[in-house]
């Protein structure tokens, strides 16, 4: 099907001087305008269980953490089993589950703050922050060996002396953004508060020292402690040995965890069953099908579509100067196909992908992300892989079949200059190009916090340059069909 004509609606309705623009491309390009375009689904399965789904987009979070690949799966696997180890009723699983699978949902939001405060990159500083144990000593070497190594000897002073004097409300600010902002994404995209509240106190501790809210003991949900739990112990086993990770939970018994839940802990992780399964490439599977209510959990329209905006709000957040980026460019990419004649049900799938194009951006370093000056090779070789990285993650879903490339495609031009693959051409499928110009559309006419948005026309002055050879002339084309109308909506 790919581009079927949305009811009663003409398949183009733009105005005499667009018909004479885009005929004028059609003859300057060098160009060849895409053949048989690449379709998109039909009808997009939803018969795939939410676990599956939710497990997929995991990996994204596992970047934005700097953890190895699979830690939100492997901290499942962990958690689950001291769940039953400690009999903790069956009612309680699913969202324990859940909780533990979204610990890190909010871990974008102070990414930014912490690059800013540390003068470090945050996936380095993230993974290395989780093998501190809270002592005084612990915290004040982590400092030092990680703050603005890069940087002059002054910055780095005035840094070290900043973070020594405020430490506890940074760590508090820190901690609070990413535990509400994670809760609230969860909310949003439809778990239940037990699971929005495992996420809100993933960072509390038994004793009470833990944050944002020094709770302690048992008014710490239970699903928070199991997964800080197995958090640590993820991070141990992977970096060291089992021996290790069982060491380090068994020392924080009755400091950061309650001692029953490191019983039982420990008793489910005596069996060398237990890390064989956990270094199993089959793990994946494996924690789907320990999924709790996984019979009744499938995934709906509706359920994909909040789950793909929560997620969109996680790639949002990292960064302060892509605030509301995907969600403006889903709006764009929606009006241009929709000027362009695609059906309803493509323009769904469109959305669902302009959400989730930028999602590999979770895994570059804000370091790189919002340096205000020229990028090194090094880092623009990081910053031209997170379309890979966008591929990567969404592929591991069957929710976003025939999308991916669309994912992966928003920064290629049709003159072969763009990256990740240089694709030119026929290459590029029209629904790429219309998320490529509505990126671009949004890059140059959003407000960042180092310049004022461009004004509209000027924007389209600088796409029509590039029409032919970046972008795509027809989606150009619709995409100024649709600000005249607004313009014209505007004024009436
Ligand atoms: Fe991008
Ligand atoms: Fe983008």
């Amino acid at each position: 099907m790919g581009r079927k004509l949305a009811k009663d609606r003409k398949p183009t309705d733009f105005s005499a001087r667009n018909r004479t623009y885009l005929r004028a491309f059609w003859c300057r390009g060098p160009v060849e305008h895409a053949g048989p375009l690449r379709m998109l689904p039909q009808t997009l399965s939803l018969d795939l269980p939410l676990t599956g789904l939710i497990g997929a987009l995991t990996h994204a979070l596992d970047m934005t953490e700097g953890q190895p690949r699979g830690h939100s799966l492997r901290c499942c696997w962990i958690g689950m089993a001291v769940a039953k180890a400690a009999g903790l009723p069956e009612s309680l699983h699913e969202d324990i589950y859940y909780a533990i699978l979204l610990k890190d949902l909010g871990c974008s939001s102070n990414a930014a703050r912490i690059c800013e405060l540390y003068l470090a990159d945050d996936l380095t500083l993230k993974r290395d922050y989780k093998f501190v144990n809270g002592s005084l000593s612990q915290a004040l070497r982590f400092v030092l060996s990680h703050t603005g190594l890069s940087h002059g000897l002054a910055e780095r002073v005035r840094a070290i002396v900043h973070i020594l004097q405020n430490g506890g409300e940074i760590t508090s600010e820190l901690i609070e953004t990413r535990c509400h902002k994670g809760s609230d994404i969860a909310a949003k995209m439809g778990f239940s508060e037990t699971v929005c509240a495992g996420i809100r106190s993933l960072d509390e501790h038994w004793d009470g020292s833990g944050k944002p809210e020094g709770l302690s003991g048992t008014a710490i949900p239970v699903s928070s402690q199991i997964a800080l739990m197995a958090q640590v112990a993820d991070v141990f086993q992977t970096s060291t040995t089992p021996e290790a990770a069982r060491r380090e939970i068994s020392i924080r018994a009755g400091g950061w965890f309650d001692p029953a839940l490191v019983s039982a802990f420990l008793s489910a992780s005596a069996d060398k069953q237990f890390w064989e399964d956990l270094a199993s490439p089959d793990l994946e599977r494996k924690v789907y099908e320990l999924a709790p209510g996984r019979s009744t959990r499938i995934v709906t329209a509706g359920m994909l579509d909040h789950i793909a905006e929560g997620f969109a709000e996680v790639i949002d957040s990292k960064s302060p100067y892509t605030a509301g980026h995907s969600e403006r460019v889903t709006i764009y990419t929606d009006m241009i196909a929709e000027a362009m004649g695609y059906s309803d049900e493509d323009r769904q799938s469109l959305k669902r992908v302009a959400l989730l194009h930028d999602i590999g951006k979770l895994g570059v370093s804000n370091a790189i992300l919002d340096k205000p000056g020229k990028l090194s090779d090094t880092e623009w070789l990081a910053m031209r892989n997170h379309p890979v990285y966008s591929d990567q993650i969404l592929s591991r879903s069957t929710a976003f079949r025939g999308l991916t490339q669309i994912a992966r495609g928003h920064h290629e031009r049709l003159d072969g200059k763009g990256y990740p693959d240089g694709l030119s051409g026929k290459q590029i499928s029209m629904e790429t190009r219309i998320v490529t110009l509505a990126d671009i559309f949004d890059a140059l006419t959003a407000d960042r916090p180092y310049r004022a948005a461009m004004p509209v026309a000027k924007a389209l002055g600088i796409l029509r340059e590039d029409a032919g050879t970046g972008i795509d002339p027809q989606c150009l084309m619709a995409l100024e069909s649709v600000m005249e109308r607004l313009n014209l909506d505007k004024a009436a």
